[in-house]
């Protein structure tokens, strides 16, 4: 992939996050989601991609726009596989919660795991605790691990997880341990980057969230030289036969980094909808409005953060006009 694309890829997702966000707080996450579903898939038919869907908005029957299978871009070479979130966090925007973000991945074609949307098991850690975790480790000895290859003790590290009634007994394990528990309401993508990106105070995420969401996280991961394992939690036979239906056979396999995202071509790129960790949220200021992204190349590992001030009056309508309240001018 040639490396320009990265920045049109920023493009995207600067278009779902600037429609996305005029709903921040609106209490309507639906809404906040078409918003960010259709100013993606319109900035998509600009980009100079032959990109099919691989993660998306659901299977073709559920979903109008950006459906698994769809192709996007103007169909020009590259042939690619894209995963996409426009809204990562549907609930946060709703209700103007931090770490909200629209978010997508590009890889060259069949580097991405095409995973449905079902729970997925998580574990990840930044740069310096590779090769430290086990998904079927205790975890009080992947915390003993990772504090040993931080030099920290365990009472010095931060585990972020997602605030749910299924992660009580990983929450008791991880105070029992020692160590610290960041809870969040959503968003276990920024989630998994804030393990591998300095500052954030984060140093390992635990448990159950979206497969969509972790493939998504393994992308930026694989940039930020960070590592996830994961294994599909399918909740009955349904999600069985729609994990079976996407090829995947074994439903129990333990996923590794090169099995949710191969090869050394994947591109990642998000734009903070409301403020977040590492990004800013979208600003209005009248006739512009401000953007924060990053965008990233595993083939480099270059971590690029974009800060774009846009022209509202030089913006498509699809962008200007999404989300905004009637009898607003
Ligand atoms: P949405 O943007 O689809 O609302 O997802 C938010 C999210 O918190 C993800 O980050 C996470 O992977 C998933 O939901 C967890 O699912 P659940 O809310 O069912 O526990």
């Amino acid at each position: 992939m040639e490396r320009e694309l990265a920045l049109e890829f920023v493009r995207v997702t600067e278009a779902a996050a600037l429609s996305s966000a005029r709903l921040m707080g609106r209490g309507d996450k639906e809404k906040a989601d078409q918003a960010a579903v259709d100013a993606m898939r319109r900035a998509f038919d600009t980009v100079y991609i032959k990109g099919t869907v691989v993660i998306g908005e659901g299977e073709m029957d559920e979903a109008p726009m950006l459906y698994i299978g769809e192709q996007v871009g103007t169909g020009d070479d590259p042939a690619v596989d894209v995963a996409v979130d426009p809204l990562e966090g549907t609930n946060l925007v709703a209700k103007g919660l931090p770490n909200a973000l629209s978010v997508l991945a590009v890889a060259e074609r069949g580097c991405l795991l095409h995973a449905p949307d079902v729970y997925m098991d998580k574990i990840a850690v930044g740069p310096q605790a590779v090769g430290t975790i086990h998904l079927d480790a205790s975890i009080e000895k992947n915390l003993k691990s990772v504090a040993e290859a931080l030099s920290r003790s365990v009472e010095d590290l931060v585990a972020i997880v997602l605030d749910r009634p299924r992660h009580e007994r990983i929450i008791s394990e991880i105070r029992e341990a020692g160590a610290r528990v960041k809870l969040i309401s959503d968003g276990d993508v920024s989630a998994a980057i804030a393990t591998a990106v300095e500052g954030t105070g984060v140093d390992i995420l635990f448990g159950i969230g979206g497969a969509p969401e972790g493939v998504l996280a393994a992308a930026a991961l694989k940039s930020l030289g960070g590592e996830m394992q994961a294994r599909l939690a399918p909740e009955d036979e349904e999600d069985e036969e729609r994990i079976k239906k996407l090829g995947i056979k074994e439903c129990n396999r333990l996923l590794r980094l090169d099995d949710l995202v191969e090869g050394e071509d994947v591109i990642f790129a998000a734009t903070g909808i409301t403020d977040g960790d590492m990004l800013k949220g979208v600003r209005y200021f009248g006739k512009t409005a401000s953007t924060h992204s990053l965008v990233m190349r595993s083939r480099t590992g270059t971590v690029r953060f974009v800060e774009a001030v846009h022209r509202l009056d030089k913006k498509p309508d699809y962008i200007v006009k999404a989300g905004r309240h009637e009898g607003c001018q």
